[in-house]
């Protein structure tokens, strides 16, 4: 998969760093990543790159790479960051892979987000600047066929299309945000099979297509068996996983993960495919407002 290869094809998705709560999280969820040889990303780094000498905000982070020496570890950025604090961040974690946050949406619902996004250029750069592989990942609003293609023309070769259906950061700044209500931003975007359909479309044609990541609402084996066959070669889970750690235990993050792992192979054994990527050649059936969504699309 373009310069990244993952023992399994679901992982830990970005979530936190900067506090001793957060040191701890990424503490329990990188002893599981090396356990079951799961890829995991780290929250954003943004503030261990603009303190660098702020030694306990930076083990927040690396606690990732300390618990998980040999694993396939994912630096994280947003979109805006300079090429420079871009290598810190993945030298900070000898990172294998650099995930570049895009979050509109977020940021403008924020009372203190950002309200120009000139994105696009930074990531050729970014992509350019490091040498590791880069995925561009939207935080949960999906992605049209559109910014594939132009992503794609940027030079990027990992796109992870992270769409609406799990954490909605529309609702959590929204909360907080006591000039303006955004709560009818609450559907804004593509859900992850939307945005899955879109990336189909825009990849089908293309001589040497990115690679398709999905995030956003995987909840279970199944969730992860049908972004597969949406095209997906990779799966991040984030919100679920969190929430089993915060209110069952690592215990009851390790049987989960235990679990998805066997079911996945039973359900793969079941469809015939020896490997996640040939879900993609599996026959699917669309129905109700996903196969509406296609149809109005021209997605198929
Ligand atoms: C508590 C929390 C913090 C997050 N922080 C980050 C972050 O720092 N960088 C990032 O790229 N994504 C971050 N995300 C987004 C997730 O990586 C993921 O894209 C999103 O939550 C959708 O996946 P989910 O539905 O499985 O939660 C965060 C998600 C959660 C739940």
């Amino acid at each position: 998969m373009q310069g990244l290869q993952l023992e399994w094809p679901f992982y830990i998705e970005a979530m936190t760093g900067g506090s001793p709560e957060s040191l701890r999280i990424n503490e329990q969820l990188a002893a599981l990543a090396a356990k079951y040889q799961l890829a995991m990303a780290s929250g954003s780094q943004s503030i261990a790159v603009k303190h660098s000498d702020n030694a306990d905000i930076r083990r927040s982070f690396t606690v990732i790479r300390e618990q998980n020496p040999d694993g396939i570890v994912f630096a994280n950025v947003g979109a805006h960051t300079g090429v420079g604090r871009a290598r810190m961040a993945v030298e900070m974690l000898q990172a294998n892979v650099l995930e570049v946050h895009v979050n509109a949406a977020q940021e403008i619902v924020m009372p203190e987000g950002d309200r120009g996004f000139y994105w696009l250029e930074n990531i050729a750069s970014i992509v350019q600047g490091v040498d590791v592989p880069v995925i561009v990942k939207e935080v949960g609003f999906g992605m049209s066929r559109r910014d594939i293609e132009r992503l794609s023309e940027a030079g990027v070769r990992l796109i992870n299309v992270g769409g609406r259906g799990g954490t909605n950061f529309v609702l959590i700044e929204n909360a907080r945000n006591e000039d303006l209500d955004f709560s009818e931003l609450e559907t804004w975007g593509q859900s992850t099979p939307e945005a899955l359909l879109e990336a189909q479309a825009a990849t089908q044609k293309m001589t040497n297509p990115p690679a398709i990541l999905a995030t956003g609402g995987v909840r279970s084996p199944l969730d992860v068996i049908k972004a597969g066959m949406l095209g997906a070669c990779a799966v991040g889970v984030a919100g679920y996983f969190l929430n089993v750690l915060l209110s069952q235990g690592s215990n009851a993050l390790d049987e989960t993960v235990d679990c998805w792992q066997r079911t996945l192979v039973r359900m793969m054994t079941l469809l015939g495919c020896k490997s996640f990527s040939e879900l993609s050649q599996c026959d699917v059936v669309l129905t109700g407002n996903l196969l509406e969504y296609a149809k109005q699309r021209h997605l198929r």
